[in-house]
């Protein structure tokens, strides 16, 4: 399969072009090939998901990211290494899991370091928390899986207890080549000695 850019990405930019805000999207029409999707939720700069993108072109890697200059920057590096499986959306992305994203049509869904909302009176801000279950089960294909990363203990042991509490996905291991593959903010935190705590789990 020829994953390279032989059609020209949308107007130069791997940057998704939303027609409609309030239709879903259709994960085929992004893509020139129709594969498995993974989508990463704030993707920040973006070098896990370039990796995962390079590593497996028989994929299609979709990251989330509200600042357009972190979008930006993965933009410029996938067209440079002219990767096809790999498209940015720059959205909310709690607006996008609840209105664009086809149910049942993720491979996996990847949260890596999203902001922990230390503060107690600001913690109902974070994305994973009640009702997150829910809303990734309806997403997710059967067997589908999420991953999880953070630096902040209160919000490991808050990712455990939301889908501890749900019966519909059960622990299982993030393979050792995955764990390997860090990000940039993984990257800072293991500069300065601090530890990361890696979660998964799968759908029924
Ligand atoms: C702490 S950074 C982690 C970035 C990257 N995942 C990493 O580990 O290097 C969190 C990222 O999520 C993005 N983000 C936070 N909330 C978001 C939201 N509601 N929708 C889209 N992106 C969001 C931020 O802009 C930021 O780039």
């Amino acid at each position: 399969m020829n994953t390279r850019l032989d059609r020209a990405p949308t107007q130069g930019t791997l940057i998704h072009r939303f027609q409609s805000v309030t239709e879903p999207l259709d994960w085929v029409r992004l893509f020139p090939a129709a594969q498995p999707v993974e989508l990463e939720i704030g993707s920040g700069d973006g070098g896990f998901l370039y990796r995962l993108a390079c590593a497996d072109p028989g994929r299609n890697f979709v990251g989330v990211e509200r600042l357009l200059g972190r979008a930006r920057k993965l933009d410029r590096r996938a067209r440079a290494a002219g990767l096809a499986n790999l498209r940015l959306l720059r959205i909310e992305a709690g607006y996008l899991l609840r209105y664009l994203v086809p149910a049942e049509s993720l491979q996996v869904v990847h949260i890596n370091f999203p902001d922990p909302w230390p503060k107690a009176r600001h913690a109902r801000h974070r994305l994973v928390s009640q009702g997150f279950p829910a809303t990734l089960h309806r997403l997710l294909a059967p067997g589908g899986v999420v991953y999880l990363r953070t630096d902040y203990g209160p919000y490991a042991l808050q990712m455990r207890e939301v889908f501890g509490e749900c019966a519909q996905f059960a622990a299982v291991e993030t393979p050792a080549a995955l764990a390997g593959i860090l990000t940039e903010f993984e990257a800072a935190f293991n500069a300065q000695g601090k530890a990361t705590f890696h979660a998964a789990y799968q759908r029924d």
